[in-house]
This record gives structure tokens, sequence and C-alpha cells, in this order.
């Protein structure tokens, strides 16, 4: 089954989407680096890693229904940032544009009646309630924290142990 131009672009723009939120979170992850909140990095570094997975999964299945790849520019993220709170505050932001460019792929498929790709995307709309649920949940212990730097310390920690498992298709 081959697909039609107009889902293929937008495939392909979502390769790209991930592919940037993949940069985001890596620059992310060496901010934390940065200021020795490794807990924090390696929480980053493992999001990184599943936006890579993520832009992998699409690139796999535009190769299924026979359309081609097209690399884009991908920009440069924002490398500054004012606080803890500030970098999930903008991760959460990034996670609900990919949200929307995905809930757009979806309406698109379904207009054109592109079944396959609607079946194909229902896993990353699990995936996005997911991704956002996990930001806002950081977000709302950061509230609780505050300036409690032992708690901050504690919560390092636990990000700290967050690893990479990857899922079959
Ligand atoms: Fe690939 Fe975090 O969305």
């Amino acid at each position: 089954m081959k697909v039609s131009p107009q889902i293929e672009q937008l495939l392909n723009a979502q390769i790209n989407t991930e592919l940037y939120s993949a940069n985001v979170y890596l620059t992310m992850a060496a901010w934390f680096y940065n200021r020795d909140l490794d807990g924090f990095g390696n929480f980053f570094l493992v999001q990184m890693q599943e936006e890579q997975f993520h832009a992998m999964k699409y690139f796999r299945y535009l190769h299924d229904v026979e359309g081609t790849f097209r690399l884009e520019t991908i920009p440069t993220p924002e490398q500054q940032h004012a606080s803890i709170v500030e970098v999930f505050q903008k991760a959460l932001k990034n996670e609900e544009e990919v949200t929307r460019s995905t809930h757009h792929l979806i309406d698109m498929s379904l207009q054109v009646k592109d079944f396959a790709t609607y079946q194909f995307l229902e896993w990353f709309v699990r995936e996005q309630v997911e991704e956002e649920a996990t930001m806002r949940n950081i977000l709302a212990k950061l509230e609780l924290i505050g300036d409690d730097k032992s708690g901050l310390f504690l919560l390092d920690r636990e990000l700290g142990q967050r690893s990479f498992e990857g899922e079959a298709d």
C-alpha cells in the first residue's frame, strides 16, 4: 500500500518534530549535568532516547507504506533556562506541541480515509498522554519541594533511576 503524498509529507514533518524534540531534551540534559544534577540529566537523556525511538517508529512505518524520508533542517533548541521549573514547563509545552501535531496527523488520515495510518497512530495517542503526564507530575513535585534542597536531592536521585526500556512494535 502506498501512502498519499499529503500523509507522506505529514509523516515526514512528524519525524522531524520528533528529532527536534530529541535535541531539545539533549540540551536540557546538558543544562542539568552542568549544574551537577545528574539524576535530572539522566531523566532528559532517557527522554531523548524516547524521542529517537518515536522518530524511528515513524521512519519504519513511512518505508512500510512506500514513502520517502526527507530530513529537514532541524532548528537549534533554546538552551538558556532561568530555573528547573522553567525547564519542565518548556518540556511540557514541547510535549503539548507534539500532541497537537500527532492529533492533526490523525485528523488528516481520517479525512483522506488512510485507515492504516490512523491505526498506526493509535499508539502515539496513548504515548502522548503518558509523556504529558510525566512532565506534569514532575512539575507538581517541584512545586511541593519549593526551596527545600533535601527534596530536590531526593527527586534528583529518583530521576537518576530512569532507564530507557524501548518497546516492542
Ligand atoms: Fe515523541 Fe515526547 O513525543
